[in-house]
């Protein structure tokens, strides 16, 4: 029988790997909270109509891209994206009642049906925050502020944040107008995806790659702002310039999420390339509320890609590289000395130390070289003679030294044995 292998464009995430993957959602936490953010988790499996209305038909996402099943009579999908399902969990907890904004960030796996490539999965991860609850340019400026603290801090340096505005309802249905009066007559030329787009999502012309030269000519969405996005877009990128970020304005910038109002952005980077070069995007969505059946509030958000934050860090040699799997390994010399091996590394995790224990019956040699790739600074070595003495022998893996230490020494001893790296609390 073959063995049972992974499901296309679902990776598996395992050490050493895991280590950058910690660091990074540590760091996302720790940059959020700075700010006020406090963690929020949604479900997984959501009602499919939360993302047919949220993220809305005649998107990708939704028209080709979600994992949806029956179950029982109720019709449900892997959520593509977290926002839908965090603003939902929020308002359904009235938490927008007592505090306006109400500051949330958030962690976890998305799925979407697309063709899988370089850094575009099946399965990927997303970090992100949502504030919602309130209307104000400031706040815009603060998620972004924020989103690219966190990328500084990752050593994540190579980027262009672009920005738009997508104005409010009515300017956007002004826009929309203009544009189907503009590619109205190229419509035999168009491929069938704009085609499609043509009828039930105008605003998409502007992301094909194929009809990119039509795109050029295209009316600018700026054009159909009314006085009032205009002046709050302004606000918007003063705040951004006093906070000493410098975007590229894109007329052509509308995301793949119907739920966008106002303000836009994605983030670029050199080496992501083609259809997948943005790290993060996100925006203002004061309409999805009312959309999802609550009553308006608005809201603006981001998320990032966690695959592609890594590959990027990568790519400018920014990852972190990963630490030991643990301080020292503690040995059995036989199966006979398990109980005292795992006795004695009891004390030692008491005092911080990462420890392995290692009861197995395999040779000496072979078991010294696991505890080197362990990257273990010292095994502990139990035999019965230092069981009897009440002591172990300690070996130094980086000078082979080996010396006997009392069992009730031994956690002191290890501590300053150890480089100050490894030490988990200096
Ligand atoms: P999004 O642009 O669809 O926005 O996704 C955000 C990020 O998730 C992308 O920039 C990318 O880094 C990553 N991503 C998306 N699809 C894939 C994939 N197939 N494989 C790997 N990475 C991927 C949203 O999801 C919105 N919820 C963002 C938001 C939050 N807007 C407001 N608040």
């Amino acid at each position: 029988m073959p063995p049972i292998t992974r499901v296309k464009g679902m990776p598996d995430l395992l050490p050493p790997q895991t280590a950058a993957w910690q660091r990074l959602h540590a760091l996302h936490t720790e940059t959020a909270e700075r700010y006020g953010y406090r963690l929020a988790e949604a479900p997984v499996l959501e009602r499919t109509e939360l993302f047919v209305r949220g993220v809305g038909a005649g998107t990708d996402i939704v028209d080709k891209e979600m994992f949806s099943f029956q179950h029982s009579d109720d019709q449900l999908t892997l959520r593509p994206e977290g926002t839908a399902g965090i603003l939902r969990a929020a308002l359904g907890a009235n938490l927008v009642q007592d505090l306006r904004p109400i500051r949330l960030h958030y962690a976890g796996a998305m799925f979407r049906a697309e063709r899988p490539q370089a850094n575009r999965f099946r399965q990927f991860h997303q970090v992100g925050v949502e504030a919602i609850g309130e209307r104000s340019a400031h706040l815009d400026v603060e998620v972004i502020e924020l989103a690219m603290e966190f990328l500084r801090e990752l050593g994540i340096s190579d980027t262009t944040l672009q920005i738009n505005s997508l104005g409010d309802r009515e300017d956007r249905a002004r826009y929309r107008e203009a544009l189907i009066a503009y590619y109205a007559p190229h419509e035999a030329q168009l491929c069938a995806d704009c085609r499609r787009r043509l009828r039930v999502n105008p605003l998409r012309l502007l992301d094909c790659k194929r009809d990119a030269p039509l795109a050029e000519g295209a009316p600018r969405l700026e054009d159909s702002l009314g006085d009032g996005s205009t002046a709050y877009f302004g606000t918007v990128l003063e705040g951004l310039d006093a906070a000493g970020i410098e975007p590229v304005r894109n007329h052509r910038l509308v995301r793949g999420l119907d739920y966008y109002s106002d303000t836009a952005f994605e983030v670029w980077h050199g080496a992501l390339t083609g259809a997948q070069n943005a790290l993060f995007g996100g925006g203002r969505y004061d309409g999805l509320a009312e959309e999802l059946g609550f009553r308006p509030t608005p809201g603006i958000g981001y998320a990032m890609g966690v695959e592609r934050l890594l590959a990027v860090a990568e790519a400018e040699g920014a990852a972190p590289s990963a630490p030991s799997a643990c301080d020292a390994v503690v040995l059995a010399l036989t199966p006979a000395q398990a109980l005292a091996a795992a006795a004695a590394a009891r004390p030692l995790r008491a005092a911080g130390l990462r420890i392995v224990v290692d009861s197995s019956d395999r040779k000496l040699g072979p078991r010294l070289a696991m505890a080197e790739r362990l990257g273990a600074a010292a095994v502990v070595i139990v035999g019965p003679e230092e069981v009897a003495a009440g002591t172990a022998s300690v070996r130094d893996m980086r000078t082979r030294d080996q010396s006997t230490v009392a069992l009730t020494e031994l956690a002191s001893h290890l501590r300053s044995a150890l480089t100050p790296s490894q030490e988990k609390d200096p």
